[in-house]
Order: structure tokens, then sequence, then C-alpha cells
């Protein structure tokens, strides 16, 4: 691996610790304004000092994080679809490297399909992405996403995270599952997992301890965060399981704190 790119790396996944936090604020490329990200600057500004990264697109970063900030960014770069269209996975690259260098992120990201009727395109944009991103030295996260129809068991997302590894992604963002243990063991790079659907907050602290109890590199966490009623506790304590190994009633208690 080249410097460049290690260094962009090194400033997501913390060396001190090996793990990272990342912010994910990117749900408004296919879903609009989401709950809880209707004015993503207000989201955003309270949990700036807690992240290790945010995860957002363009349009986000230049309308609602300040130049000076002093934080990673990994760049959505996929999209084109919505909602209310007719097929998710029909998703093709909406912003090119050139404007991700102009933008001084530290990665880009796209999100797979396996098993969709689009599997085929979305991994030959991960290809070109990972060509492009050697070429300047970006990392590349593939997000493996999952069809309504696609059971989330270790079988599928370790087939998914492994094609995305195969392909050269330099991480990977999944969901944690039964038998989490055979995904990270069977992918060549790190993995961190989403949050998903806003859950009870001890539920969300114990699937970000379970994850790393079992060899995330980290989380990539949205609605979990910031739908919580304490968005900066939540943040906090997910920091306190991540980077300090805090129990779920250590982190819980984090959470609680500035209620
Ligand atoms: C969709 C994404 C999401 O933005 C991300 O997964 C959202 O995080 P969370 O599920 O924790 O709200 O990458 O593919």
């Amino acid at each position: 691996m080249d410097w460049g790119l290690q260094n962009r790396l090194s400033r997501i996944i913390k060396p001190d610790t090996g793990k990272t936090v990342m912010l994910a604020v990117d749900h408004g490329y296919f879903l609009g304004p989401t709950s809880g990200l209707e004015k993503p600057a207000e989201t955003i500004k309270p949990l700036l000092p807690y992240a290790d990264s945010l995860m957002l697109t363009r349009g986000v970063l230049r309308t609602s994080v300040p130049p000076e900030a002093d934080i990673p960014i990994v760049l959505r770069v996929s999209g084109g679809t919505s909602i209310v269209g007719k097929d998710l996975s029909n998703e093709g690259i909406t912003t090119s490297v050139k404007d991700a260098i102009r933008l001084n992120v530290s990665a880009i990201t796209l999100s797979i399909f396996v098993g969709s009727d689009h599997e085929k395109e979305t991994l030959l944009a991960l290809a070109d992405l990972v060509d492009k991103g050697q070429k300047y030295g970006i990392p590349v996260l593939a997000v493996t996403a999952v069809g309504r129809d696609m059971a989330r068991d270790a079988k599928y997302l370790g087939l998914c995270c492994r094609i995305a590894a195969e392909i050269g992604a330099h991480f990977v963002k999944t969901y944690y599952c039964d038998d989490f243990e055979s995904v990270v063991n069977s992918c060549p790079v790190p993995l961190v997992i989403a949050g998903g659907k806003k859950i009870p907050e001890r539920e969300a602290l114990q699937l970000a301890y379970d994850a790393i109890a079992h060899g995330a590199c980290g989380v990539d966490m949205g609605r979990n965060i910031f739908q919580s009623d304490n968005p900066v506790g939540m943040i906090r304590a997910v920091r306190a399981i991540v980077h300090e190994k805090a129990t779920v009633e250590q982190a819980f208690a984090v959470y609680r704190e500035g209620k």
C-alpha cells in the first residue's frame, strides 16, 4: 500500500487503538430529509468533536461542514436511486474522483448490491473506483447494501465482504450478524458495522460491543446516534466501547450522563 493511501486510512482508523468511530450522515442520498438529519449542519456540529470521520455526500459536505473542521471525510460517491424509485440497487457513480480530491477527502465509498439485478454493475463500479483510488492514494470503503429479500446472515455477508475485498476495497462496511467472526475471518481487510434502524440505546450499545468483541475494527453508525434523545451522549458511549474497551453498562452510563 502506498504512503498517501496509508496516511489517509490512518486518519480514519486510529493507529493508537486500531479502531474507528465513523459517523454516517449520508442517508439523504436516497432517503431525502431523514428524521434527525433535516438540517444536517445542526445535527453534525455537536457530534463533530467525537467522530473519527464523517461519511456523507459532497452536497452535505459543502453546505453543512465548515471547511476549517479537522475531520476526515469519507465521501459517498454512489447514488442515482431513491426510496420511491423502482430499484435501489441500480446505483451509479455520482461524484468524480477529481472532485473528491478537490474536497480533500480521506476515503471514497460506494454501495455494492450482491445478489441483486445490478450486482455486476455495482461490483464493476467498485473495481473502477479502486483503480482510481489507487492512482491518487485514496482508500475505498465498500458498503454491502442488503436488499429487502436478502438474509443478513454470515453466509451472505461473508460472501459480500469477501468479494469486496477481492476486488480491492481497502475496508468494508457491513452488518453485524450471528457468527460474525466467520465474516471477519474470511475478509482480509478491516470491517466496520452499520447501526441500522433506530433501536433502544442499550441495544445499540450492545450491538457495537458485540461487533467489536467479534472482530470489527469499528462502527459507521448513523440513526442510532443522531436519532437518539441524547446524540452526544450516544456517540461518546459508542466511543467508550470502541476505543476504551468499556462494557455495555459503562457505556450506557456515559450515554445517560448528559441527559
Ligand atoms: C446505506 C448507508 C447508510 O447511510 C448507513 O448504513 C447508515 O448508517 P445507519 O444504518 O447506522 O443509520 O451506508 O447504505
